[in-house]
């Protein structure tokens, strides 16, 4: 089977320990197992017999999870995944058929639509509008939902431009998907990293063909512990927790150890009170770096670590990206590689000194060209 290149991820994969500065990342900065654990559990951790332990998520660490979501969702419509990648993979691969067709929003990470193409999935791009602030208009959506449509795809918060989702578009969404008996798979890795610290609306438990995928890379800033989970009914689940005996068969034990604890209301809220204190200190770095560069055109971001610019000089976004990281050694994702020509994505979550000095190399690349 040929698979498309998942350029992103590809790209990050060989340059991001190589540059000076990697301004590719969309997560928080992450965090030490010394500052979110206390020192007893650090040293209860040296004493664990390392099991495999329960294959779809111990049953604590689901409680913890479906605490995240509506009432509706309880343990059984949860599987704990290896990251939310591994959850994304499963609900593709579960839920969709060679020759089905899904409505993907775009500009996203591309995960699902290079996976999807890659297994015989009619993959429709639904763009969001820069001059809705990165919303879908209600009538596209409306007119791009045929007889073969299986699923809507949406990444909220999105990945790149760090758009939420307003609530006029979700209702339509769920009304859509209800009417029409469509699924929705909604990657939520970024719930949590609201800059107004309010997490938004779940798609979890909205219908009952709902998915919702998320983890502990993004908001939680813990992307070393590989931690996802996929939500859904528990048919679904019970199709998930099958394919993935084929593909990691059970997360770290340690990891799963480690969530349940961190995920326990107060210690969880701190995490996400750290992170919300961290992207407004910083985004106010790039606001303040963005005034003076005339090349790009910036939207402020709802969420997440990252700001997603317009190029306003007539450059490919990868040509763009590769000179940037060839003559100056800073790493930024391309807009190609997120489905939208003309844009560049710049990650903000490292700390404070590291980001300045990233940003700095950026002008002055600008001021060189
Ligand atoms: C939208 C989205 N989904 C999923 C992932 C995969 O994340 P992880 O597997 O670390 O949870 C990423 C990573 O950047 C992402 O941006």
């Amino acid at each position: 089977m040929n698979f498309e290149i998942f350029e992103l991820e590809r790209n990050q994969s060989l340059f991001e320990n190589k540059v000076d500065f990697n301004l590719s990342e969309s997560g928080v900065h992450p965090l030490k197992l010394s500052e979110i654990l206390t020192i007893e559990e650090q040293k209860e951790i040296l004493d664990l017999e390392l099991y495999y332990g329960c294959t779809n998520g111990t049953p604590g660490l689901r409680e913890r999870v479906s605490e995240m979501y509506c009432d509706k969702i309880s343990n059984d419509n949860i599987l704990i995944t290896s990251g939310s990648a591994e959850a994304n993979f499963l609900s593709i691969l579960t839920q969709l058929n060679y020759g089905d067709e899904i409505i993907y929003m775009v500009p996203n990470y591309l995960q699902i639509a290079h996976l999807s193409r890659s297994l015989g999935i009619k993959v429709n791009y639904l763009p969001l509008r820069q001059e809705l602030n990165w919303q879908w208009n209600i009538d596209d959506l409306k007119k791009m939902v045929t007889s073969k449509t299986k699923m809507i795809v949406i990444c909220n918060p999105n990945n790149p431009t760090g758009s939420i989702m307003e609530n006029e578009v979700f209702d339509t969404v769920v009304s859509i998907a209800k009417d029409k008996n469509l699924w929705i798979l909604s990657d939520e890795v970024y719930r949590g990293s609201e800059l107004n610290g309010v997490e938004c609306r779940s798609f979890a438990g909205a219908t009952n063909r709902s998915i919702v995928n998320g983890g502990l890379s993004k908001a939680y800033s813990l992307p070393g512990l590989r931690i996802g989970w996929t939500i859904g009914p528990e048919n679904y689940i019970q199709k998930a927790w099958s394919l993935h005996d084929y593909t990691v068969i059970s997360i770290a034990f340690l990891s799963d150890w480690i969530s349940c604890r961190i995920l326990e209301k107060n210690r969880r809220k701190k995490i996400l009170r750290r992170t919300k204190e961290h992207l407004n200190r910083n985004l106010k770095i790039i606001e303040k770096w963005s005034m003076d560069i005339p090349e790009l055109s910036f939207t402020t971001p709802q969420a997440a670590a990252i700001s997603f610019a317009k190029l306003n000089d007539p450059i490919l976004s990868e040509d763009f990206v590769f000179s940037l990281r060839d003559k100056k050694s800073v790493l930024l994702t391309a807009g190609k590689w997120h489905g939208l020509e003309g844009y560049i994505r710049i990650g903000y979550g490292s700390p404070e000194d590291y980001v300045k000095s990233g940003l700095r190399r950026i002008k002055d690349f600008l001021s060189e060209k």
